[in-house]
């Protein structure tokens, strides 16, 4: 099966915009651009990389994908369909394709339920299953996600963060969908754990063909697992294109910062190291320019007054940087 070049989610020029409350009477009103004219494209069967510091939208972006979070502008289709445009029926129907693994398990599994309710729940809401189908499916799922019927009564609290996060791929995966978000699925798991469920989600895409949006903030994450990675910063676009590309030869300033803040060792000729200082700025409104520039040791004039576009500088690899790189 190889239907990697159809394309599945196609987000086009997406901007979501908060408004911030407070502020004084009759000054200019002021807004989080959380997202800002960010535009992807994830083809079916593989695994998208969205890397960026904490803030800098990746939630906003994936909740917005889910139809969790309304535009302020842009669209969003799931395989060709407007999802902003749709009817509330066929919005429902086609949201059951697309389903979301958490950050944190341990929030994000009712207490009260056990484990099986938590995996069923999803198919009694959709319905058109009966008890006994039910059942046999959720044995079917706590087998894929490495466990077993003994674990069916049991409750959230009597497991691992690595075993409570496979009861929530097994609950995302009750439908079958086609496409999940998965955001930063393994930060808030011990480190040791972190291989075991990476691995689970990559055996469950070779088995079930799912396409994922990998969300992480470590860039050293998505290098062995993406085929395609995207580097946010402020609500926009840095850099994307092709994993290999990328991690071969980063050309933005900020995604070179991000690479010698993870990899050490493992890079031939590295290229040199940026070590950025001071936080990422507020994302409420952004000077115009590069949103980058104020922290960038190489930003000149033109970077602090005009936003480079996302240009492709070599095949598959895309740059938004006036002085990109190269070497
Ligand atoms: N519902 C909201 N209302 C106002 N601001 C928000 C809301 N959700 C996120 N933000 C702001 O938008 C920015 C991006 O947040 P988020 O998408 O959660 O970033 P990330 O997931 O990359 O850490 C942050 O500045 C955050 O404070
Ligand atoms: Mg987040």
């Amino acid at each position: 099966m190889n239907n990697h070049d159809k394309t599945l989610v196609k987000v086009e020029n997406l901007k979501v915009h908060f408004p911030v409350k407070g502020g004084l009477p009759f000054t200019k009103k002021k807004f989080v651009k959380a997202v800002d004219g960010v535009s992807i494209e994830i083809h079916a069967g593989e695994t998208f990389g969205l890397v960026g510091e904490s803030g800098c939208g990746k939630s906003t972006l994936g909740n917005a994908i889910l139809g969790m979070q309304k535009p302020t502008e842009g669209k969003i289709y799931f395989k060709d369909q407007d999802l902003n445009a749709l009817p509330r029926k066929e919005f429902k129907d086609l949201r059951r394709g697309m389903q979301m693994i958490f950050q944190d398990p341990f929030s994000s599994l009712n207490p009260r339920f056990d484990v099986y309710h938590i995996i069923a729940e999803p198919m009694e809401i959709r319905g058109g299953m009966t008890d006994e189908e039910i059942r046999a499916r959720v044995s079917e799922l706590l087998h894929l996600v490495g466990l077993s019927d003994d674990d069916m009564p049991r409750y959230p609290s009597d497991f691992s963060g690595g075993q409570r996060q496979r009861i929530g791929i097994a609950r995302a995966i009750a439908l079958n969908p086609e496409f999940l978000v998965c955001d930063e699925p393994v930060s808030a798991l011990d480190v040791s754990v972190h291989a075991q469920i990476l691995n689970l989600l990559m055996d469950l895409q070779k088995e079930l063909g799912i396409t994922y949006l990998f969300i992480s903030h470590n860039l050293a994450v998505v290098k062995d697992i993406c085929s395609h990675v995207a580097v946010m910063y402020l609500g926009s676009m840095m850099e994307t294109g092709e994993t290999q590309k990328i991690f071969k030869r980063p050309m933005h300033p900020y995604t070179r910062s991000l690479l010698s803040a993870v990899l050490t060792v493992d890079v031939d000729n590295a290229p040199q190291r940026i070590i950025l200082e001071g936080d990422i700025p507020s994302p409420i409104n952004t000077p115009p320019g590069c949103p980058f520039s104020t922290r960038c040791p190489y930003a000149k004039e033109e970077c602090k007054k005009s936003k480079p576009e996302l240009t492709e500088l070599e095949p598959g690899h895309f740059v938004a940087c006036h002085f990109p790189m190269m070497d």
